[in-house]
Formats: C-alpha cells, sequence, structure tokens
C-alpha cells in the first residue's frame, strides 16, 4: 500500500524521480507525474490499465506556466482561463514541443488545467515541471474523491498519496476548447455550461460517445460501477427488480426504505453541488455494499445536474 501523508516535500522527491503521486484536486484526485518525462508518464498508463489513445491533462499553477508548453490560447478560452482557474476547467490548447505525444496520444492540443487546492498547488509551484495527471483510478471505473478512494484500488502500484481531504466538487473538469472560433464543450463537468456562457456567450456541446474518442476519452460506457446499474423511475424499477437487494440513488424529496434495499440521497434539499460531491462516494459504498444492484434517477438537466446525469448515463451503459 501507498504511503499516505500531506508530506509537500516527500511527494516532490518523489516525482522528481520520475515516480508517480496521487494527488488531491478539487474535482478528484489525479495519478501524477512529470508531464516533461516520457517514462513517467507511461507509468501512469500502466498503473490505471489506461489505453494510450486516452489523453491526459496538464496540471500547473499559473497562466505564466501554462504558456510554456502552450502555443497560443484564444482570447475567449483567456476569459474563461482568467474567470475560473485555478478551478474545475480544462482548457484545450496548441501544444508546444516540450509536450510528449504520448500526454496528449498525438493529438495537437494539450488538455491544461490550474487545480484549486491548497497543497497541489504549493507542490506546483515548488516543481520545475507541469504534471500530467488522469483520475486516480483504474481505467473505466469511477473517479476518487479522497485519499481512501485512491489507496483502495491503486495503493500498491504508486509510491505516495498526498491526502488533502475529500473533494470540494467532486466531479471532473468541464473541458473546453475552440475550434474556428467556436467555443465548445467536450465534456461537462464541474464547472455548469451556464457559468460558462456568462462569460463567452452560447456555445456548442459535442460529447463523444464513441469507442474511439477524437476529444475527451468520453468511452460511452465509463465512472462505472462493477454490480448492474439502471437508470429510470425508481418506483416502477423497484417494482421490477422486487427480487433483488437494490440500492438505490435519489435526489430531493425522500423515498421509503424497504428492508431489501439501502437508500442514498445524493441531495435532500435539491442541491447541486452536494449531489455532486456525494455522487462518486455512493456509487463505491453501493459498489462495495451487499445490494444487486443499482437503482438511480435522473437529475433536471440544468447546472450540474447535466454532469451527473451525463455520469450516471454512462455508468449504465
Ligand atoms: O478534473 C479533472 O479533469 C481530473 C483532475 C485530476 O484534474 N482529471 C481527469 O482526467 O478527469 P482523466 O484523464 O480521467 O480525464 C480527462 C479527459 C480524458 O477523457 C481525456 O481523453 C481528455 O480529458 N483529454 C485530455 N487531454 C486531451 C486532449 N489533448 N484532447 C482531447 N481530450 C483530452
Ligand atoms: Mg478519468
Amino acid at each position: 500500500m501507498a504511503t499516505i501523508g500531506t508530506d509537500i516535500s516527500q511527494a516532490k522527491q518523489i516525482l522528481e524521480n520520475g515516480q508517480l503521486v496521487a494527488i488531491p484536486t478539487e474535482t478528484v484526485y489525479g495519478l501524477a507525474a512529470n508531464a516533461f518525462d516520457i517514462t513517467a508518464v507511461a507509468r501512469i498508463f500502466e498503473a490505471k490499465n489506461r489505453p494510450t489513445f486516452d489523453p491526459l491533462i496538464v496540471h500547473t499553477h499559473s497562466l505564466e506556466k501554462v504558456n510554456e508548453f502552450v502555443e497560443e490560447i484564444h482570447p475567449n478560452l483567456l476569459k474563461l482561463a482568467q474567470t475560473f482557474w485555478p478551478g474545475p476547467l480544462t482548457l484545450l490548447l496548441p501544444k508546444k514541443n516540450n509536450i510528449p505525444d504520448l500526454v496528449t496520444s498525438g493529438l495537437d492540443r494539450v488538455g491544461v488545467r490550474i487545480p484549486k487546492h491548497s497543497l497541489t498547488l504549493e507542490l506546483l509551484k515548488q516543481l520545475s515541471f507541469p504534471l500530467a495527471a488522469p483520475s486516480a483510478n483504474p481505467f473505466g471505473y469511477i473517479s476518487p474523491t479522497n485519499a481512501k478512494h485512491v489507496n483502495d484500488q491503486l495503493g500498491s502500484k504508486i509510491d505516495y498519496i498526498l491526502d488533502g481531504g475529500s473533494c470540494q466538487v467532486g466531479l471532473e473538469s468541464t473541458i473546453v476548447g475552440e475550434e474556428q472560433g467556436e467555443i465548445i464543450i467536450y465534456r461537462l463537468g464541474g464547472l455548469a455550461i451556464e457559468a460558462i456562457e456568462k462569460i463567452v456567450g452560447t456555445v456548442s456541446v459535442q460529447l463523444n460517445q464513441s469507442s474511439n474518442p477524437k476529444a475527451p476519452g468520453q468511452l460511452k460506457s465509463h465512472y462505472a460501477p462493477k454490480k448492474p446499474i439502471f437508470i429510470g423511475n425508481i418506483n416502477e424499477l423497484q417494482y421490477q427488480y422486487a427480487d433483488k437487494k437494490l440500492g438505490i440513488i435519489t435526489f430531493g424529496d425522500g423515498h421509503i426504505s424497504k428492508s431489501n434495499m439501502i437508500i442514498k440521497n445524493l441531495s435532500p434539499s435539491k442541491n447541486y453541488q452536494e449531489a455532486a460531491i456525494n455522487l462518486f462516494s455512493f456509487l463505491r459504498e453501493l459498489d462495495a455494499s451487499s445490494v444487486d444492484i443499482i437503482l438511480c434517477e435522473l437529475l433536471p438537466e440544468e447546472s450540474l445536474g447535466l454532469a451527473i446525469n451525463d455520469r450516471l448515463r454512462r455508468a449504465a451503459s
């Protein structure tokens, strides 16, 4: 198992040696390595069992640093960066040659993010290189939102987990880029579309659902628990699966619990942020519990409800 702690200098030393460290961010925990070191980056793919066609996001601490490895930033994307960084926003930007092709899976753009977490920002400031980091989970499984989640699944494959507590957003970053002057959302995430549109006007959404994604590794089936998961009207589903032990994920008004079920309410008061924080933990808890299947209902299609529904659909796919 990995060492879990808050020692930035130890994390720094391991990263400088080309090894892996799990880092806390406000979205989910990342599995980090020196983005300029191909051998170190290759270790990420190996530890996660991740196909190399799925590119990695590069994390740093300032716009000045971003300019060291990207060619230029479209004015509208710059506005987004200035408004929302540090925060749950990843920008796809034209890369310079110092970013290895392995990081971007051969694409011309690199995903860049300044995360909002004091420990990780301090670590990034002390390093001379940016950190490539995907979510710190085995490929295709639910993203980790605390240090224990990381240790449970990847503890044997990494040296150190920097423990920054539970993630304050709980959903991966929203991925945004620009094509022919148009601002495009490639992955719904912890920054709501409504907030982005306030800054740059109407955007288009291009969620990739193929099995060989061109942009965000938005595989149709992803974020998936091992137990079967079904989406729909809970009352109907509950009746349909009456012979099973049920895990139920709801939002808003309470559901009456029966003996054959475990109910997890994402947010009794219908608060989207609270729901986002709870989503991945609840999926993990139910996956590790005695239930046979997981039933869930979709949230209203607005604000973070959009990203939460996206994750539920992929989990059920
Ligand atoms: O919130 C987050 O974004 C977290 C934290 C750790 O920063 N990271 C994360 O990474 O969710 P990952 O690898 O699990 O998901 C990142 C997605 C992938 O689906 C990948 O395909 C896409 O971003 N992506 C990364 N670089 C890209 C690029 N150059 N072009 C298109 N898509 C890219
Ligand atoms: Mg991921």
